[in-house]
């Protein structure tokens, strides 16, 4: 094994299992909580799920007020927006309760809390001057991973481009993750969200900038996602939802410190410019390009279609690599991803605009083999069929 060196740490303190969440008061006020600011969707609201956060920030005695303007796909004025209300309210810890949506929201208001400026003057590679407002992540899908990861994703509303803001001084302090909430989640959120984590965990094991570290991640996670999605999405139960939360979380710290590569570029092209539901953006997209990376480390995909729980016994490398994209296809089939021709709203034409953005992605370099704008074009048509 030949590895350049690298280092690996953890900014985030995990707290996993049934009542994770009643932790939120005692935590807040471990990182010094004067007032809070609790940022969730509307629909997470309504559904209850920020219940047990704010009775427990009730119960330690803890001001807060809730940030509702949480969008799926957040953009930069959303979060300038839940900033300024932070500021004149004198936050000093926030706690996101939600998917990808509300935590990326919350890291970008914690962002401009303690850092200033606007959203696109910190979205790059370790550009934070400071930490982030102290962040409680309660994740309530099994996907983003975000209460793991050091960034966030924020659209552009001038470009309908999505931005980073990477950097680890941008994640959570304390992640309260427990995998009963995904019980009553939509079986359409499940398979999404499911297969955006399979995403992360496959493109995080395949990526140039893996580790053995994340390696050891990311194999696990494909294990866990294959074994539980289905069972999850078709009549979920406390197992399999378990199996799914610690499967988006451990796919979180693969690609969080390693990284994504061309499905998420791809996959981000299209959500900046349709709004389409990133995990099945980002399901278009994974069984062609994953076919795409064989050539790249053949021995790599054979094992990731292992852990996609494919028996490779007998096969040489390439006949089991192309059974792990087969074993991705089946998978996104079988939770009821749609057809690219049957996504609302993407129009052929723009595919040459959808290339070229997906090329400047910050995770085009991470991609196992060269990818040019040329090649997502031919992989856009492919996926479209
Ligand atoms: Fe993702």
């Amino acid at each position: 094994m030949t590895l350049s060196t690298y280092s690996f740490a953890l900014p985030t303190r995990i707290e996993f299992g049934g009542g994770a969440i009643e932790k939120t008061g005692k935590e807040a006020k471990a990182l010094g909580a004067t007032k809070v600011m609790l940022v969730a969707d509307k629909g997470v609201i309504a559904a209850g799920l920020t219940k047990a956060a704010e009775e427990s920030l009730k119960k330690e005695g803890l001001p807060f007020i809730v940030f509702d303007q949480v969008v799926p796909n957040p953009r930069d004025i959303h979060c300038e927006a839940g900033y300024q209300i932070a500021k004149e309210a004198g936050v000093d810890v926030l706690v996101a309760v939600g998917g990808g949506s509300s935590m990326d929201t919350a890291k970008a208001i914690g962002t401009l809390l303690t850092n200033g400026k606007t959203v696109q003057d910190w979205c790059g590679f370790q550009l934070l001057e400071r930490e982030i407002t102290p962040l409680i992540a309660i994740p309530t899908t099994a996907g983003t991973g975000s209460e793991v990861t050091p960034f966030a994703v924020i659209t552009d509303t001038a470009t309908h481009v999505k931005l980073n803001i990477f950097d680890p001084k941008a994640a959570a302090k304390v992640a309260l993750i427990d995998p009963a909430v995904l019980l009553k989640l939509p079986s359409h959120i499940m398979a999404a969200t499911g297969i955006d984590a399979m995403t992360h965990a496959v493109e995080a094991y395949t990526c140039k900038v893996a580790t053995p570290h994340t390696d050891a991640y990311a194999l696990y996670a494909i294990d866990l996602i294959a074994r539980n999605l289905r069972k999850a999405v078709s009549s979920p139960d406390i197992d399999s939802c378990t199996g799914m939360m610690l499967g988006s979380t451990i796919a979180g710290i693969a690609f969080g410190y390693a990284d994504v590569a061309a499905v998420h570029c791809m996959a981000e092209a299209l959500g900046g410019r349709y709004d389409t539901p990133h995990g099945v953006a980002n399901a278009l997209f994974l069984p062609i390009v994953t076919e795409y990376n064989i050539p790249s480390d053949p021995v790599k995909h054979a094992l990731a279609a292992k852990a996609l729980g494919v028996n490779i016994d007998g096969k040489d490398l390439a006949e089991a690599a192309a059974a792990g994209v087969a074993a991705l296809r089946k998978l996104c089939e079988d939770v009821g991803i749609p057809k690219m021709k049957d996504v609302e709203g993407i129009d052929p034409a723009d595919f040459e605009a959808l290339a070229d953005a997906a090329e400047k992605n910050v995770s085009t370099p991470s991609n196992p083999r060269e990818i040019a704008a040329k090649d997502y074009l031919g992989l856009f048509r492919k996926a479209y069929g």
